[in-house]
């Protein structure tokens, strides 16, 4: 396929460019008035109109005018809880009227409740629920997503989930990373040393399935020392990619980094000491500005860790108890609006960032050739800042997957 007439093709990047950091992330190859190929599902070349290719031997289907709409790679969702059973729509209440998320946890609510009810639901139902949620995030355009599981909180219904979270990879032409996130909550019926123990036994079989392993770092759910004892246990078998700092200052950004992780993720309570962990490691530190919007939380200090010459990605966090919506084009637009991010710097929260923190950016989230062809294509008179500007308005005319 040949598209041309593209009025503004954003997100080049050169090969061999998995993340950026500090002042890199405010820049991004952008090409006017340019032609892109895909063969095969992968991009082929790209340049400016006077090069473009598009007169010789293609067909009228293989030949798509962008009539100056921009084309820019697709979102890259690292952080999704997008398997689950039934709602929390009931919770909303109880948050309106002023309970906060650990409040409506000790009450039955939060992450049991959704236990509870996936525990009840089949494997088939599990997966019928979840893909139109997933099909919803396609749609506005993420084309590479990770999954956790994390509400089965026993050995079968953890699998269980894991096994959806596969079904779903193989049923969409999306790349799905999948997740191991048994420390979640401590499952009905344990005590919290013994489901610690538990977790730590699923290992070996949840590596069969899952590409990652996260914990719940954070007051009130798991502490640094579960966190390490369950990174122990998946040390050669998952690589970590850790919930951390959500609703307290956990330690859970430096037991991450200790061990690997690729990413760590929420941050919304952090400090100087988290930035200086996280300086010269591999890990992604990763905000999650949609359940700071829901749950009224500080926003992650974004230009601190950017002026501090650190990366950072943007997921939606996806679930139905503090962000109960995938759209990471509302993402980017929080990024901007609340966490100052230019627009330039959102866009490559959301795409090459995010791919890195699920180890798959020589894959995805830039125009790069040999990449995959995850893209969007706006209607005409689009461009990086209107998009999360105008944050409303309709802008995709077509997703490439
Ligand atoms: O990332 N913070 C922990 N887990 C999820 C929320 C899960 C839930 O409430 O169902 C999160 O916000
Ligand atoms: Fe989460």
């Amino acid at each position: 396929m040949l598209i041309h007439n593209i009025g503004i093709l954003a997100g080049i990047q050169p090969e061999g460019q998995l993340r950026l950091e500090g002042t890199e992330q405010g820049c991004t190859g952008i090409l006017e008035n340019a032609w892109l190929s895909i063969t095969d599902g992968r991009i082929t070349g790209f340049g400016p109109m006077a090069t473009c290719p598009c007169h010789s031997d293609h067909s009228e289907e293989s030949l798509l005018d962008a009539r100056g709409g921009m084309l820019m790679p697709g979102f890259c969702d690292s952080h999704t809880h997008v398997v689950y059973a039934g709602s929390r729509d009931g919770e909303f209440l109880d948050k309106i009227n002023g309970l906060s998320y650990e409040e409506i946890a000790a009450r039955g609510g939060g992450i049991l409740n959704s236990s509870d009810l996936l525990h009840r639901t089949s494997e088939e139902e599990l997966y019928r629920e979840s893909m139109p949620r997933v099909e919803e995030m396609l749609g506005k355009g993420t084309v590479a997503l990770e999954i956790k599981s994390g509400y089965g909180l026993n050995p079968e219904d953890e699998l269980k989930m894991l096994r959806v979270i596969r079904r779903i990879g193989q049923s969409v032409p999306a790349a799905v990373k999948s997740t191991f996130l048994g420390a979640h909550a401590v499952g009905r019926g344990y005590t919290h040393e013994d489901y610690v123990r538990a977790v730590m036994e699923m290992m070996p079989e949840a590596a069969q399935l899952a590409d990652f392993v996260d914990v719940f770092c954070d007051e009130g759910f798991f502490t640094v020392e579960d966190t390490a004892h369950i990174l122990e246990a998946a040390r050669g078998l998952l690589r970590p990619k850790i919930h951390a700092n959500e609703l307290a200052v956990s330690g859970g950004v430096q037991v991450g980094v200790q061990y690997g992780a690729l990413s760590v993720d929420h941050l919304e309570r952090t400090g100087e000491a988290e930035i200086q962990a996280l300086q010269g490691s591999a890990t992604m530190p990763t905000m999650l500005p949609g359940s700071s919007f829901f749950l009224g939380l500080p926003y992650g200090k974004a230009r601190e860790f950017l002026d501090a010459g650190l990366g950072i990605a943007l997921a939606s966090d996806y679930n139905p108890g503090s962000s109960p919506s995938g759209d990471m084009r509302f993402v980017m637009a929080l990024g901007c609006i609340r966490m100052r991010l230019t627009p330039v710097e959102a866009f490559n929260a959301v795409t090459l960032n995010g791919a890195y923190a699920m180890g798959l950016s020589r894959e995805y989230g830039s125009i790069t050739v040999g990449k995959r062809a995850g893209l969007i294509l706006t209607d005409p008179g689009w461009d990086l800042t209107k998009i999360a500007y105008q944050y409303q308005t309709p802008f995709i005319r077509r997703v490439f997957l």
